[in-house]
């Protein structure tokens, strides 16, 4: 969370910030501001709230210095207050530094320099940063010769007294011609290479309309940017040869376009991520050998010994002897992980275990030999998931030296952390996802899921060639049903929305794989609309939450024929006996069938194993519109902030 920005070069460095602030506002908007340095001063504006109250604020004075540093925040220490709002700085306000991350040991920090009778002005851990470069750059005996500068010098000692995961952006009055940047653990940081011009950023689309030359940092690195160019270190010591590598992404995609939020813009490009997706990893030129195409009930199709029609390109030892799954994500990426595990057992007959990233860092599973260890985030820069996949990681290490570590990725941002930490990835591919409700990465995610189990039934030869092929052909019909529910359904969905403006509590219902539908229908609708929602196994309403039903709690039953087709129905009725107006998810074909319905939101008809990525589009476009009508900020709810890299 909190996105942090720089600039070295010779335009008007507080203009390029601000434009980068409002490319990372997405990381945290509790308040923004901006730091320069001009003749030898430091010139610094700080707003609460959203950024055009900085962008305000700007408007009404000069900052025409070539060099600064920026920051949105998402609070974590200090209530979202201009005092608390970064850039933070040293006694003599000479120092300037923003922080995206927590300094876990600021309280010991702070304690000492207050004992040396430093002041602080913020309640943030941030504020130490400054005050301890201070005491640096003041003591001529702490400083070191040979260093690059001062400045940096200064920079380097106090990050290797610094507990926690940050990355830090630093400038100095007195040195007045470079930016030294830091990081340690999972808060990413990246530089831009432009001509004469440097950039620092969380997040790239804040460097693409000016550089598609970026670097990422890694743990652990520090760099200094100045008007000739960039010197990166280790913390160590040791200076690093590093090439940046040029972007694909262009500025463009981090544009609304017509639409009115960028949630609702990227619920439209669903059916492209999905065709683009599976293009990516099938392959098109497979095709069923036909002797083994031929089965029956008694005989199904052998398994053929040729290439699996899934192309993902993971380490071959990865699926070795595997006796079972563990999963680590949180949010929709666990709702996604859950019908990954659906997915896993019922194709390629995998137990697999889908934990909390929180919850599993402090109370691991025991470890198992032939385990593959998933991290779901389409951020990669989750830092519950980073740190649950990292323990993974070590116990692998530790306990079997001769065997694989088992551990894949599956993400949108293939250079994120996540993406640095496994050696094995899965690109979800889905075009950076700007609206903090996830929703293309949401279906991309579950693509990763049917492409991954697929591809194991067939190695470990679970299923029949035939079978394959049909789940597969399946899968390629998908993006233009999409198409068709938004085509037909969009519309219809809005003016629906506007019966739900004074509602206040809704339940979800779902079964077996459409289950963490419900939870991701419920979670969506609580994020953005600020509604009460849960999602419930339809089965398990009797056990104690039909007790919430009345006439004033809608009822979403996901009613898809298959397996458990009648038991939802039974268990929609038993809601509508308590008064609940009940709407279905249910295709049209079977309208007659669900009369009990109050209102259908229909669906076309797929296969039931299919059915989770076309039911969760007339939930995503329903809390979309539910907010939207109740005039929320659908792109920037509340209190959130679109990548987590906070415990
Ligand atoms: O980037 P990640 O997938 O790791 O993010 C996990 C959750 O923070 C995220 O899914 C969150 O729940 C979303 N806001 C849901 O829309």
């Amino acid at each position: 969370m909190c996105g942090i920005v720089g600039y070295i070069g010779t335009q008007t460095a507080s203009e390029i910030l601000m434009a980068g602030l409002e490319k990372l506002e997405y990381r945290g908007y509790d308040s923004a501001g901006l730091a320069t340095v001009f003749d030898h001063q430091i010139y610094s504006i700080r707003a609460k709230g959203k950024l055009y109250n900085l962008r305000n604020k700007l408007a009404q004075i000069d900052m025409p210095a070539p060099i600064g540093i920026g920051h949105t925040r998402w609070a974590t220490h200090g209530k979202p207050e201009e005092h608390n709002a970064h850039p933070h700085f040293d006694s003599q306000q000479r120092v300037a530094v923003v922080q995206n991350g927590i300094i876990e040991n600021y309280r010991e920090l702070k304690d000492a320099l207050k004992a040396k009778g430093h002041t602080f002005t913020s309640e943030t851990d941030t504020e130490v940063i400054p005050h301890l470069i201070e005491e640096v750059l003041a003591d001529p005996r702490a400083q070191r010769p040979f260093t690059p500068s001062p400045l940096f010098d200064a920079v380097h000692q106090v990050v290797n007294r610094l507990k926690g995961a940050f990355a830090i952006a630093v400038i100095s009055a007195d040195h007045p011609n470079e930016i030294v940047i830091a990081r340690q653990g999972a808060a990413p940081l990246c530089i831009g290479f432009g001509q004469g011009e440097f950039f620092c950023a969380s997040d790239t689309p804040a460097l693409v309309s000016h550089t598609q030359a970026v670097l990422h940092l890694e743990s652990h690195e520090i760099a200094r940017l100045t008007h000739l160019g960039v010197e990166i270190y280790s913390f160590a010591g040791e200076r690093l040869n590093k090439i940046p590598r040029i972007l694909e992404v262009s500025a463009s995609l981090v544009d609304k376009h017509t639409f009115k939020h960028f949630m609702l813009k990227e619920i439209h490009e669903q059916p492209g991520v999905v065709r683009d997706c599976l293009q990516a990893y099938l392959r098109s030129d497979w095709e069923l050998e036909p002797a083994l195409a031929k089965t029956d009930a008694l005989h199904p199709a052998p398994i053929s010994s040729g290439q699996s029609p899934i192309q993902l390109g993971l380490d071959a030892a990865l699926y070795d002897n595997l006796a079972q799954v563990q999963i680590f994500a949180c949010g929709t990426s666990w709702h996604a992980s859950l019908i990954g595990k659906y997915l896993l057992e019922q194709l390629a007959d995998l137990p697999t275990v889908v934990q909390y990233a929180s919850e599993a860092r402090y109370a691991p599973a025991p470890w198992r030999p032939n385990t593959l260890t998933i991290g779901v985030t389409q951020s990669g820069e989750t830092a519950d998931t980073l740190a649950a996949l990292t323990m993974e990681l070590q116990r692998s290490q530790r306990e079997a030296a001769q065997s694989p570590v088992r551990l894949l990725g599956i993400t949108n941002r293939s250079e994120s952390s996540l993406g640095q930490l496994v050696p094995n990835l899965i690109d979800t591919r889905a075009g950076l996802e700007v609206g903090v409700a996830a929703t293309k990465t949401f279906v991309t995610q579950l693509i990763a899921f049917y492409l991954l189990a697929l591809d194991l039934a067939w190695k470990r030869r679970t299923l029949p060639q035939d079978r394959i092929q049909e789940i597969i052909n399946g899968l390629r019909q998908l993006p233009g049903k999409i198409e068709l529910i938004l085509n037909t359904q969009g519309e219809k969905i809005e003016e629906f929305a506007r019966e739900f403006n004074e509602t206040q509590d809704f339940i979800f219902l779902g079964r077996g794989i459409n289950f963490p539908i419900a939870l991701e229908g419920a979670l969506k609708l609580k994020e953005i609309s600020y509604i009460h929602a849960e999602g419930y196994p339809a089965g398990e309403m009797k056990h104690g939450p039909i007790a919430l039903l009345d006439e004033k709690v809608p009822v979403v039953a996901i009613a898809t024929p298959g397996s458990v087709y009648e038991k939802v129905l039974s268990n929609a009725q038993e809601a509508k006996a308590r008064d609940a107006r009940l709407i279905g998810i249910t295709p049209k074909e079977f309208s007659a069938e669900t009369d009990i319905f109050d209102d259908l939101l229909p669906v076309p008809l797929v296969e039931e194993l299919l059915s989770p990525i076309l039911n969760v589009i007339p939930l995503q476009l329903l809390s979309y519109y539910i907010a939207a009508h109740r005039g929320l900020d659908v792109d920037q709810p509340r209190n959130l902030a679109k990548s987590v890299t906070v415990e």
